[in-house]
């Protein structure tokens, strides 16, 4: 039988835990999870269904009536796909702000949960190796400077046309920083078992090699 193994990649937005995280499951032949994508697919249905950010029981209501999964790498929110949906900057400031609800990370973590229950996978997040995985076999913390993290995503938001300036971008980093790192559920946060990695000055393919030496 083959052992399964998870592999737990949080650190703040923009430090490229996604597209490392896609590119080591590619090398490792495994599954990726992107755990970020299931906060932003509810957001995006907050945003769509007109409810405020403060409205607890409405959302409440909404997440009892909300499924979300993921097939062949999309993000599927009621049985649609939303991949194209969720990344902009509306969508990214909702998905900060319901993923401070306790009641909506119980539901999502439970899910994220069963994901990796059966196969071996890398997930990325903020809470993967402190709350979903606690007992992950291989934890990083993938953090780079503000001013990088900012840079990188601009220009991914550029090429994808949208209007953005960079100093908006990087307001917008630093809010969700502070948001996703003083939420009372479990906040951004290293855990004490998992190794930090600073890629302001590594390349993807510097962060990727250096990730594989370390899976066995
Ligand atoms: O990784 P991302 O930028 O796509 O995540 C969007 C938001 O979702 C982020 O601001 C915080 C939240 N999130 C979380 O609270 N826990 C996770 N495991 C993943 C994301």
């Amino acid at each position: 039988m083959k052992a399964i193994y998870r592999i737990a990649v949080d650190g703040p937005s923009g430090a490229g835990k996604s597209t490392v995280a896609k590119a080591i499951a590619k090398k490792l032949n495994i599954e990726y999870i992107d755990t970020g994508a299931m906060y932003r697919a509810l957001g995006l249905k907050i945003l769509n269904n007109g409810i405020e950010m403060k409205d607890e029981d409405s959302i409440k209501e909404l997440l009892k009536e909300t499924e979300i999964d993921f097939v062949n790498g999309d993000i599927i929110l009621d049985g649609q796909v939303v991949s194209h949906l969720i990344r902009t900057p509306e969508v990214s400031m909702a998905a900060s702000a319901c993923s401070a609800y306790p009641f909506v990370r119980e539901k999502l973590v439970k899910a994220q949960q069963q994901l990796g229950a059966s196969k071996s996978v890398i997930m990325d997040g903020r809470d993967i190796g402190t709350a979903v995985f606690p007992d992950a076999e291989y934890k990083f913390f993938v953090t780079a400077s503000d001013e990088e993290r900012a840079k990188r995503r601009y220009e991914e938001l550029i090429a994808k046309g949208e209007d953005v300036t960079f100093e908006q971008v990087l307001v917008d980093i630093r809010q969700r920083d502070y948001n996703d790192s003083t939420r009372a559920a479990s906040p951004l946060r290293k855990a004490d078992d998992a190794e930090e990695l600073d890629t302001t000055s590594m390349t993807i393919d510097e962060v990727v090699d250096y990730v594989c030496s370390k899976i066995k």
